[in-house]
């Protein structure tokens, strides 16, 4: 196997959970958890109305600070939505794309995902490009169909270059929040399968570079034996990220297990 480079990455995608007092307390638990670990690139997506003084707090740490979704208009009359630029602004420098929870409880299309993702890029945003399939699709024997679709259209017109600036996330829709996570192996096989097609679309390196995170009921106990497989290289979490002291254990055994001299 060639030698890996892709820096593990983990996400804590807050949701519509927290108050501001607990967001502050949370972004504040997790600053001094996270004090000595220096191998992950650490991630938290806030609810909109919190990401300005959690981004603050963070300053000059490591950790950065995303969106969990973005209007694909830049300004205008469209009433309740954020747009990247007005992320931009206060500090937030990447975004979520196409979670399934947009997919499947806001009814976002594979059309609207792609124009969220250009407008992303556009605004300088970094982007996690969430994919996955349903119970019923993986069922169905569909789970590399579903994932295919949803990665070229929302790729789509995309090149190397502007592909450094995308993370992709696989997120199999019945794992998410349910506590029911995919083996290590189902995990391993589809991300294989990303990566296989990324190398068709934007080439080997371009592939090789990408990282792709594992979600859906990640836990500090499942996560090891998750990023044991070559093509996972971290994760996006939930329901554990809303709490420092597991969040900050699912860091720590991510950078445990995820270092590239490590894997191979
Ligand atoms: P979960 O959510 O960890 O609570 O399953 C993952 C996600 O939705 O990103």
């Amino acid at each position: 196997m060639t030698a890996r480079t892709r820096r593990p990455m983990v996400g804590g995608n807050w949701k519509m959970n927290t108050t501001f007092p607990e967001a502050v307390r949370l972004a504040d638990d997790l600053k001094r958890r996270i004090g000595r670990l220096r191998a992950v690139d650490i991630v938290v997506y806030p609810p909109f109305p919190f990401i300005e003084a959690v981004a603050r707090r963070f300053d000059g740490e490591r950790v950065t600070v995303g969106a969990q979704d973005l209007h694909a208009k830049a300004s205008g009359a469209f009433t309740g939505a954020v747009s990247g630029p007005q992320l931009r602004s206060v500090g937030c420098t990447s975004v979520l794309i196409g979670h399934s929870e947009r997919r499947h409880v806001f009814g976002d299309s594979d059309v609207t995902i792609a124009g969220k993702l250009a407008a992303a890029l556009q605004a300088d945003l970094d982007v996690v490009l969430c994919v996955g399939e349903t119970l019923a699709e993986r069922d169905g024997d569909r789970t590399f169909a579903v994932c295919e679709r949803q990665l070229a259209s929302a790729l789509h017109g995309l090149d190397a270059t502007a592909l450094q600036r995308v993370v992709v996330a696989y997120e199999p829709v019945w794992a998410i929040g349910t506590g029911r996570n995919a083996t290590p192996g189902q995990a391993q096989d589809v991300h294989r399968f990303i990566r296989e097609w990324l190398a068709g679309a934007f080439g080997a390196a371009t592939a090789t570079a990408t990282r792709i995170q594992y979600g859906g009921s990640v836990k500090a106990d499942n996560v090891a034996e998750l990023m044991a497989g070559p093509d996972v290289d971290g994760a996006l979490v939930g329901g554990a990220s809303l709490q420092a002291e597991s969040f900050a254990s699912i860091i720590q055994a991510v950078g445990q297990a995820g270092t590239p001299s490590s894997k191979s």
